[in-house]
């Protein structure tokens, strides 16, 4: 089955043509970063503003570099939600005219569960990657979420842990911000704080009673606004680089130490990882080392499909692709709108049928 999928959920206009839920024969996602880096953040309508100049050149050029024809593609994949309203709209209405005009069903995708799915995801050179069986337990880590799942199936997801406060990836953005370092922080910390002492400065994880496999990031990123006050001026050198390694230490810290809160809870040692933090060399290795002490698998998709795409649209479309397509070779719902937020473990609906 071959599935043309469209991503725009934030400021990452994607499109992707994945064969059989796993083989990507084209990739494409045109990053809006430079644009919204000088405001130092991403800003919804200006994201709004690019994916509509920029939707229909990146599918064009996602069916070309595929070399499929419009007769060879079986269903259109788009992301519903959730992300900022303006710019599901644009990718969600792209993706309905294509369906109207080709004939083809239509199938809505949760982002996070493209997110989840990416570890199914290969290009034409790489073999098969092995995949997580069920039920497995998933760190998905980005700029918007930062949670661990219990995936009992593809529609039988449970919350085990959530941000209190900020997700990891906008403590990321937060602390470069300070810095004066840029957006997005997370790449352009990993870079800098290489080499630095990370027990320079001693950042400690949060003990939330209440609820103890939860995270939260606020904390960390006052102890860092803190130690800039404290020098007096912004850190340049191996100041910058030490304090950018005692942060990056910390908030991976956290993460490490909540996955293994998790698989102790749920005694599972299956973790897939993904979202645009899993980017994180220093998290992949500790995560993996983790796993690898538990005698159990840590499952984390190449860096390139971690961050937003849209092969991950296609791959998780693929397993919902039955459940629509039964429905009528055309099923298409013209009702179909975005949702700026949405449960993971909310139901899927069809409606229309
Ligand atoms: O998944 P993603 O592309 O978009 C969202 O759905 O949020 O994640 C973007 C986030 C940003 O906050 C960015 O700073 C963070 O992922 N990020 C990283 C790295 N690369 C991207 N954080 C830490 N280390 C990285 N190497
Ligand atoms: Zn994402």
């Amino acid at each position: 089955m071959i599935i043309l999928a469209i991503e725009s959920s934030c400021d990452e206009t994607a499109a992707s043509v994945v064969k059989d839920g796993e083989l990507v024969l084209s990739d494409v996602v045109r990053s809006q970063v430079e644009i919204h880096a000088k405001w130092g953040g991403v800003v919804p309508e200006i994201a709004s503003r690019n994916h509509l100049v920029d939707t229909i050149p990146v599918v064009d050029q996602a069916i070309a570099e595929a070399g499929v024809t419009w007769e060879e593609i079986d269903a259109i994949a788009v992301t519903q939600g959730p992300g900022l309203v303006g710019a599901l709209l644009v990718g969600l209405q792209v993706a309905k005219s294509l369906a109207f005009v080709h004939h083809k069903p239509l199938i809505p995708v949760h982002h996070l569960k493209g997110h989840l799915s990416a570890v199914a995801l290969r290009s034409p050179t790489e073999s098969q990657p092995a995949t997580p069986s069920y039920p497995f337990l998933a760190l998905v880590v980005s700029g918007g979420h930062t949670a661990i799942y219990r995936v009992n199936g593809f529609d039988e997801i449970k919350v085990i842990s959530n941000t209190l406060d900020d997700a990891a990836g906008e403590a990321f953005d937060k602390v470069a911000r300070m810095l004066g370092l840029g957006y997005p922080g997370g790449p352009v910390i990993e870079r800098m704080a290489a080499g630095g002492d990370e027990r320079k400065y001693r950042f400690t994880t949060p003990q939330i009673k209440a609820s103890p496999l939860d995270f939260s990031f606020s904390g960390l990123k006052t102890a860092v606004l803190t130690c800039i006050k404290r020098h007096g001026s912004l850190p340049e050198g191996e100041a910058l680089r030490d304090l950018l390694a005692s942060f990056q230490a910390a908030a991976v810290e956290q993460l490490v130490d909540r996955c293994k809160s998790a698989i102790k809870q749920e005694g599972i040692t299956r973790l897939s990882v993904s979202g645009g933090v899993s980017c994180n060399t220093l998290l992949r290795c500790r995560l993996t080392k983790l796993m690898n002490d538990l005698k159990g698998e840590a499952y984390i998709p190449p860096k390139r499909w971690c961050t937003d795409n849209a092969a991950m649209i296609g791959a998780a479309a693929a397993v919902q692709a039955l459940r629509y397509m039964e429905r009528g070779p055309h099923h298409r719902d013209d009702t179909l709108n975005a949702k700026s937020t949405w449960h993971i473990a909310e139901p899927p609906e069809i409606v229309g049928l």
